[in-house]
């Protein structure tokens, strides 16, 4: 039976895979890292061209973030190393991090193939630093990903993980909260009251509450 693609809060599966830069196992070799895994639809294509010179341009961006970059699409490593290297001759970047080479199994373990297409969708999954999924983007072949938005997140995990906080619409740029972060929801009658009166939050309500960090 095939086993279900995994989802947010769930472990990433263990597997070996084979990169442009040697095999990797997953999640393992990425412990103690937050970890990006996109997939493409394919090597020598437009759109995933502009997609990889982006995430390069914005590799040292995510290394400050403790975050690797892994590619993947069920392309051979050697049609890989030849469109990286077009890149480097045609389009002056030298792309740094490892591309998975898939045969198709990979893929559809993480469920990176959807309906009857033979390519895989621009998907990106994000793993924390123990091997969690922690979210989930998926983007059709005509669609290049915002890059700012996937760091965003990455920013966003860490701020909320570290202060125990959750992030509004737009964070750090909320219309109406500015940067502050989003103080969890009272889960008591005692918590309740006690946010009503704590003075290092702001409340709308009990339930609605938020602050400076
Ligand atoms: C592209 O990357 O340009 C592309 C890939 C698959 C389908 C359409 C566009």
């Amino acid at each position: 039976m095939e086993e279900k693609i995994p989802l947010i809060g769930e472990q990433f599966p263990e597997m070996k895979v084979a990169t442009t830069h040697g095999d990797r196992n997953l999640p393992g070799d990425y412990k103690g890292k937050w970890l990006i895994l996109f997939s493409h639809p394919g090597d020598f294509t437009p759109v995933c061209t502009t997609e990889f010179i982006a995430f390069q341009k914005r590799y040292p961006e995510f290394r400050k973030l403790n975050t690797e970059l892994l590619g993947l699409s069920v392309d051979q490593v050697h049609s890989h190393i030849k469109w990286m290297d077009w890149i480097r001759d045609n389009m002056g970047v030298e792309i740094e991090f490892p591309i998975i080479a898939d045969t198709g199994a990979v893929s559809r373990r993480l469920g990176f193939i959807h309906g009857d297409a033979s390519k895989t969708v621009r998907a990106v999954f994000f793993v924390d630093p123990k091997g969690t999924v922690r979210a989930i983007l998926y983007y059709p072949a005509e669609l290049g990903r915002n890059f700012d938005e996937i760091l965003r997140m990455i920013r966003a995990f860490q701020v909320a993980d570290e202060n125990k906080v959750a992030m509004p619409a737009d964070w750090p740029n909320n219309d109406i909260f500015g940067d502050d972060v989003i103080v969890p929801p009272a889960s008591t009658v005692e918590m309740a009251k006690q946010r009503l009166a704590d003075k290092s939050i702001t409340c709308k309500d009990w339930w609605m509450c938020h602050k400076k960090l």
